[in-house]
């Protein structure tokens, strides 16, 4: 049974996608352990106190340094005996300690086709902005494994959405979530939860 500790920043839609998928049988051999927001309002919160699941939250205010924050999360981790961290709609630059601990073991749902609109700076409804002023025809999802950079570790899964004429930046989130990110999160864990995933030198590879 993988166990997964999911960390949110926000509404926790994502969340609720590995949430129905479990409950539905879309996704077998995993179990939530533990819902970890850096934010006391996050609707997600809710959702998992909904589930019955264990909710914790750690912000980077509370600790008098960077360092301090990194190591807590790190600990908070560990102790929740995750065998897999999902970042569901978070918000945390993932320190490089929590990194070496979970390599490969840390999986991040991007709203657009990676390499394209990411990287620092690029999330929520900024990523959307940037697809609709360079003009795109097609945009979607990306579920990678995180490794020390900005949304630079090994693809795991991709989702097409498409662009259509008049969307607003709202619009497109919106479609890109229920076409693509609610799909391919739920996806992808139930690859990892069921062996069928590899990463061999910086490559996924389906087993
Ligand atoms: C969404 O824009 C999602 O693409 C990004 O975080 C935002 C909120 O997601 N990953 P959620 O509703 O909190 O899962």
């Amino acid at each position: 049974m993988l166990k997964l500790a999911v960390m949110v920043s926000g509404g926790g839609t994502n969340l609720q996608a590995i949430l129905d998928a479990i409950a539905d049988g879309s996704i077998t051999n995993a179990k939530v352990v533990q819902v970890i927001s850096n934010s006391t309002k996050a609707y997600a919160l809710e959702r998992a106190k909904k589930a019955g699941i264990p909710t914790a939250c750690i912000t980077r205010k509370q600790y008098p340094e960077p360092d301090a924050f990194n190591q807590a999360l790190l600990q908070m981790l560990l102790e929740s005996e995750a065998d897999l961290v999902v970042l569901a709609g978070c918000l945390v630059v993932i320190p490089q300690c929590v990194v070496d601990a979970f390599p490969n073991r840390i999986i991040n749902i991007h709203p657009a086709l990676i390499p394209s609109f990411c990287g620092t700076g690029c999330y929520g409804l900024k990523v959307h902005e940037m697809a609709l002023a360079r003009g795109v025809r097609v945009t979607g999802a990306t579920v990678h494994f995180v490794d020390g950079g900005t949304d630079t570790g090994p693809i795991l899964l991709q989702k097409t959405v498409e662009v259509q004429q008049g969307d607003t930046p709202e619009v497109l989130q919106r479609r890109v979530m229920e076409q693509a990110e609610w799909i391919i999160l739920p996806q992808a864990i139930q690859m990892i939860a069921n062996g069928r995933v590899q990463v061999q030198d910086g490559r996924v590879l389906y087993t």
